[in-house]
């Protein structure tokens, strides 16, 4: 019965994201809706407040979805199966999305499937190159920095993850302290252009290792001590923003030529970073990144997750299925 319409629900933080996607009979997935509201109310407080970013996800998913219905062209009954992110996340933003996709799917009577946010933001990436494993894949987000070696569709071998900060958060924080503003990471990579990157010294973080974790927290040391010698803003964020990038790639494609993979897939937030992007095509290593819009917290990608599920004839979960906030 293609194509099989699915409608992705990812509520996992401060973003409600509602998105649908189109899986054809020869296995691709095509994004037919993408609809995000970002909540605000957190940047008041110069962080996001749990209990507040539940609430807001109630008073705003059922909007958003129907926007999505209606940027798709589709009715509510035109949905073959439903996704939802169960996590990780914050538990109480989780069980907003979670739980409106169960309900909606079983009002219609179709399988419903729980995704892991991750894996959304692999495949937000891997589905718009038409991508298989093996690859290798580079998760950078506000709340991840993790390595995982791919070797076959589904099968996820961690092989580094950040030690303290993960590389999102580091944008942000040094963007807070240099008075760049929120989102840091948009905010700094506009100012970098701006900087002299050799202004402020940036020590390559873990110089050395045989592993490939990451760490920031020497950076924004780095940062905080400059910043307090009266470094300027934008010469801050120049050399930050390029360590941060030097250490990214280097670290991907060390793990990349250690696990034998010639393809590597950067997602999450910070895959919308210009010089990311850049260095990796300089690189020489094939580098696949999320279409626009997908790089942030969105629910298509999570559509897609749904996608790759009935793709590999996977079980559809149980309405028992539960958010956690540390998922494995
Ligand atoms: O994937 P995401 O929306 O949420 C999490 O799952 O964490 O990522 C948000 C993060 C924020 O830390 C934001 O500053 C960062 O992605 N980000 C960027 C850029 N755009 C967003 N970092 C660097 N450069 C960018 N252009
Ligand atoms: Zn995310």
């Amino acid at each position: 019965r293609f194509p099989v319409r699915i409608l992705g629900i990812d509520t996992s933080c401060d973003d409600t994201g509602v998105g649908i996607v189109e899986l054809a009979p020869d296995g691709s997935a095509r994004v037919l809706a993408n609809r995000v509201w970002s909540q605000t109310v957190h940047a008041q407080y110069g962080g996001v407040m749990p209990e507040l970013a539940s609430r807001e996800h109630v008073e705003r998913i059922d909007r958003v979805t129907g926007d999505a219905l209606a940027e798709a062209g589709l009715e509510v009954n035109d949905l073959e199966a439903v996704a939802a992110t169960s996590g990780p996340g914050l538990v109480g933003a989780l069980l907003v999305g979670l739980m409106y996709g169960k309900g909606l799917a079983q009002a219609l009577g179709v399988p419903f499937y729980a995704a892991h946010h991750l894996e959304g933001h692999i495949f937000a990436a891997a589905s718009e190159a038409d991508l298989k494993a093996p690859y290798l894949a580079l998760v950078v987000s506000g709340g991840h920095t993790h390595l995982f070696d791919v070797p076959r569709e589904g099968e996820y071998v961690l092989v580094g993850a950040t030690r303290d900060d993960a590389a999102g958060e580091a944008f942000d924080k040094i963007a807070r302290l240099a008075g760049l503003g929120y989102p840091g990471g948009p905010a700094i990579s506009e100012a970098a252009l701006r900087g002299a990157p050799d202004a402020v010294p940036f020590k390559e973080p873990l110089q050395g290792q045989k592993g490939f974790d990451f760490s920031f927290s020497g950076l924004k040391t780095a940062a905080l001590l400059a910043h307090k010698a009266g470094a300027k803003p934008e010469d801050l964020a120049a050399g930050f923003e390029r360590a941060a990038v030097r250490f990214l790639v280097k670290t991907t494609l060390r793990a990349a030529q250690a696990c034998g993979r010639e393809t590597v897939v950067v997602s999450g937030g910070v895959a919308a970073n210009r010089a990311l992007r850049e260095a990796f095509a300089a690189s020489g290593v094939r580098a696949v990144f999320p279409g626009k819009d997908l790089n942030t917290d969105n629910g298509a990608m999570i559509a897609l997750a749904g996608a790759a599920a009935i793709r590999a004839g996977r079980e559809p979960s149980a309405l028992s299925e539960g958010a956690v906030a540390y998922a494995p």
